[in-house]
């Protein structure tokens, strides 16, 4: 039997391993406000209600709209509360995806950041990388680590984390400041990220995986359910698909943070249960065997 611990360490915080990605409150494509409003924010109340102390969010949601909502919702925030933002993309005039991970670009994100949330300083903020396409990054990475401990040094952010990266950049990032988190896509059926998942393991740094159901890009919490190894686990614990997803990134390393993101009450429920199910050696051993459904290719 696998005991999960009901808490971890992110950075200096404590928060409880099950938090919430924010990312589906926007409207479709992640664009302009939530088709229902009301149900977003009932989202919100019942997820500080059942004891969710993480939050992940970005200023591109929306834009704002999802910042603006936490704030509107839950400020003044529960001190327990850590926010966590991202920073290194931004929207364009249509809504697609563009790189601003330029040193000025990053401080103008994490200001806007502050302003949408009501709050003095963040408690974490992601650099992503990659964002508005493959090409790699023409900003030397000191640039931008440099960018974000000036805005530490000045109060405006606390802890500094790293998205959709490699282990070649977080070695190097860890030479010029401490990590608090690697948020990169993982999940029972694409574990491609497994050896950053060991360097992190390696360095005590929390792990923070994105489409912890599987992205919709490759079938979401559907194709979960349709797997027959997941299946009968499921079946055995009298859970869902997707309570047994989230109940193995539980089981495989003890840094492992959930963010799954959800616009309903229901589903945030049900994922917040998770950390009440053991899974067991036969169980991990009959989820090894999952079909690999990739990488997203977002
Ligand atoms: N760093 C990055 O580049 C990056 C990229 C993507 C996301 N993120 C962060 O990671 C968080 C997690 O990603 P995500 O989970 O939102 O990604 P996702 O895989 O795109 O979305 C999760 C999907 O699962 C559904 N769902 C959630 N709980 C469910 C349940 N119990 N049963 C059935 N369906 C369920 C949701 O639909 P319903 O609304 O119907 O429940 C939603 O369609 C995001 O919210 C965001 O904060 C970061």
């Amino acid at each position: 039997m696998t005991t999960i611990t009901q808490t971890s360490r992110l950075g200096d915080r404590t928060v409880r391993r099950i938090g919430f990605g924010a990312m589906q409150l926007a409207g479709p494509w992640v664009l302009g406000p939530p088709q229902d409003p009301d149900a977003a924010r009932a989202v919100l109340r019942r997820a500080v209600e059942l004891g969710v102390n993480h939050i992940d969010t970005a200023q591109p949601y929306g834009p704002d709209v999802v910042n603006e909502l936490i704030a509107e919702v839950l400020h003044p925030y529960p001190d327990d509360l850590v926010i966590a933002t991202k920073v290194g993309g931004a929207r364009d005039a249509e809504g697609g995806w563009i790189r601003a991970s330029r040193p000025e670009q990053l401080r103008a994100t994490v200001e806007q950041d502050l302003r949408s949330l009501r709050l003095e300083h963040i408690d974490l903020v992601n650099m992503r990388f990659g964002v508005g396409g493959p090409e790699p990054d023409t900003i030397p990475l000191a640039e931008q680590l440099g960018a974000l401990t000036d805005l530490r040094d000045e109060g405006k952010l606390d802890l500094i984390g790293l998205s959709t990266t490699s282990a070649d950049v977080i070695k190097a990032a860890l030479e010029t400041t401490p990590i608090a988190e690697v948020q990169n896509a993982f999940s029972i059926a694409n574990r491609t990220d497994e050896p950053v998942v060991d360097l992190c393991r390696e360095h005590g740094i929390a792990y923070v995986p994105y489409y912890p159901l599987g992205s919709a890009f490759t079938g979401g919490p559907k194709a979960l359910a349709a797997d027959p190894s997941i299946a009968s686990v499921a079946a055995k614990h009298n859970a869902s698909a997707s309570q047994i997803a989230l109940a193995w990134l539980l089981a495989h390393y003890d840094r492992m943070l959930l963010i799954p993101g959800t616009s309903s009450v229901a589903h945030l429920e049900e994922n917040l249960a998770v950390d009440s199910i053991q899974l067991d050696a036969e169980d991990l051993t009959a989820l090894d065997h999952v079909t690999h459904l990739g990488a997203p290719s977002f």
